[in-house]
């Protein structure tokens, strides 16, 4: 069958290579050798092929959300403008983050309040009038200040909420079926990542393994849904979880040198076997880049184990912000293919940038991520072809919210003749709504990774997902707040920084 698509793709391609479509975007731009890109498998003129594809799906996706943003009465209103604010007052964003992160520890109000003098209220010259009185107060353990500190706590929990799909197993549960109404599938994803005791890592285990059970027996009641379960390889799970191994030891942490693999790998197979049985599919998380090779180890090895080298229903993720990526992604190849049984490899940008960049800065050592974001843009199309040229051996998901890299995943799969919904599409629970309406309506296969738990546990990642909804470079804003010009949106990443400066 691959090798029909195939012989379709190279014809459509010869098509196009007889009548170059005129654009703009045809412009050389500079070979990414030179820009110190890994060289990608396609050849430059096979990318300028997909310009004109790309810029057709992505007007579309960008039309048809551009029309289901939110309305001002609506919560998700708030919040964009909110994140937007932040984006333009860099300290205070800081302060902010900072009080958030500190702020599970709290238990008194007088603490809370504390924390918000020293990160919040000493960054205080760029807040609103109103706000900037609210926390003007001195004594922590006046009312005024408890009152404020309970307030700003809510605040901060209401937020991390928009990210939750929810905080108890039943919450979730009702959380993903309504999800699969509305034609969308899900990865859950369990809250708790880098603990640090034992008993936390039991709970993380014992946690996991109450939630497959929980969602395999409601997924008895799920009718099966084509668009989200069914892909042209065959019928997928419709239970799919997503595992931090930083949740199963707390030897398995970027905070030591020495990683203790043991626990995390017998914690780890437990949670398979039962995925296994329960006909469930596991996808596990990458996370800091010191936990990167210990994280591909533990995946091959335990893949590799009599009774789950059989298994197709494993899945891993590549950051394309990452340098070494290409060639972790070569590596996962060489070994699906000597398995000989197909992986789900998760493409994403990565979520770390900020903590990558600090780390290798405080240690004066070369960064292992890409400096500008439109390098990691990049190496992600780059990605993006090696993955769907391989999609015998790899099951692509591409999560991303900027529509240029989902647009141009699309094309590249489409101009070498897939079939539709060969390739999945993934974003993330409570950011980008009107997009994966759009992208829906366009009959793509879409999954929401949707975190469950509580907020305390969650911070981190509440966090992260600050720092990308505020940050300079934000798609999600651009697009859908500021109105963007299309063009600008749609342009190749290595002219954008023509147009943007660098980033
Ligand atoms: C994160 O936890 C979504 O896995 C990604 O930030």
């Amino acid at each position: 069958m691959y090798a029909a698509f195939t012989t379709l793709s190279r014809i459509r391609q010869m098509r196009r290579c007889n009548s170059p479509p005129k654009n703009l975007f045809l412009q050389a731009s500079p070979p990414a050798a030179a820009l110190g890109l890994p060289i990608p498998m396609s050849s430059a003129q096979t990318t300028a092929i997909l310009e004109p594809d790309i810029h057709r799906i992505g007007r579309e996706i960008l039309a048809r959300a551009r029309t289901a943003r939110p309305a001002p009465f609506e919560l998700g209103w708030w919040q964009d403008r909110g994140m937007a604010w932040a984006n333009q007052h860099q300290h205070l964003r800081e302060g902010l983050f900072r009080f958030i992160s500190l702020l599970p520890k709290q238990r008194a109000s007088a603490d809370v309040a504390r924390v918000l003098r020293e990160n919040v209220t000493a960054n205080g010259d760029d807040l609103p009038f109103p706000l900037a009185l609210a926390v003007d107060f001195v004594d922590d353990h006046s009312l005024h200040a408890r009152l404020v500190a309970r307030a700003a706590r809510f605040a901060a929990e209401r937020m991390a909420h928009s990210f939750i799909v929810g905080s108890t197993p039943p919450e979730a549960v009702a959380a993903v079926t309504r999800m699969r109404r509305r034609n969308m599938c899900f990865t859950l994803d369990i809250l708790g990542e880098t603990v640090r005791t034992t008993e936390e890592a039991e709970h993380g285990e014992l946690i996991h393994l109450e939630m497959i059970s929980a969602l395999a027996q409601a997924a008895k009641d799920w009718p099966q849904n084509d668009q989200t379960d069914v892909a042209p390889f065959g019928i997928l799970p419709t239970v799919n979880v997503s595992v931090k191994l930083s949740a199963l030891s707390p030897d398995f942490s970027h905070d030591i040198a020495e990683l203790d693999l043991g626990e995390v790998y017998r914690r780890l197979a437990v949670i398979c076997r039962a995925a296994r049985k329960h006909g469930v599919a596991i996808n596990i998380d990458l996370e800091h880049d010191s936990l990167r090779a210990a994280t591909f180890d533990i995946f091959k090895r335990l893949l590799s184990e009599p009774d789950l080298r059989d298994w197709a229903d494993a899945g891993i993720v590549i950051q394309a912000y990452l340098r070494e990526s290409r060639r972790d992604l070569d590596d996962l190849l060489a070994f699906s293919r000597r398995r000989g049984v197909p992986l789900a490899i998760r493409l994403v940008k990565g979520a770390y940038w900020d903590y990558e960049t600090n780390l290798a800065a405080k240690h004066g050592r070369p960064s292992p991520v890409w400096s500008q974001k439109w390098q990691s843009d990049a190496n992600y199309e780059a990605l993006s072809r090696v993955l769907i040229e391989n999609c015998d051996q790899l099951r692509p998901a591409f999560g991303s919210h900027n529509v240029r890299s989902i647009a141009h995943a699309i094309a590249a799969a489409d101009s070498r003749g897939l079939p539709p919904r060969t390739i999945e599409l993934q974003a993330l629970f409570g950011m980008g709504d009107p997009l994966k309406t759009a992208l829906v309506k366009m009959q793509q296969r879409l999954r929401v990774y949707s975190p469950m738990g509580a907020w305390v546990p969650g911070v981190a990642y509440l966090v992260r997902r600050l720092l990308e909804n505020t940050a300079n470079e934000s798609f999600l804003r651009q697009s859908f707040l500021e109105n963007a010009d299309e063009d600008q949106l749609l342009l190749r990443p290595e002219q954008s920084i023509a147009i943007r400066g660098a980033e």
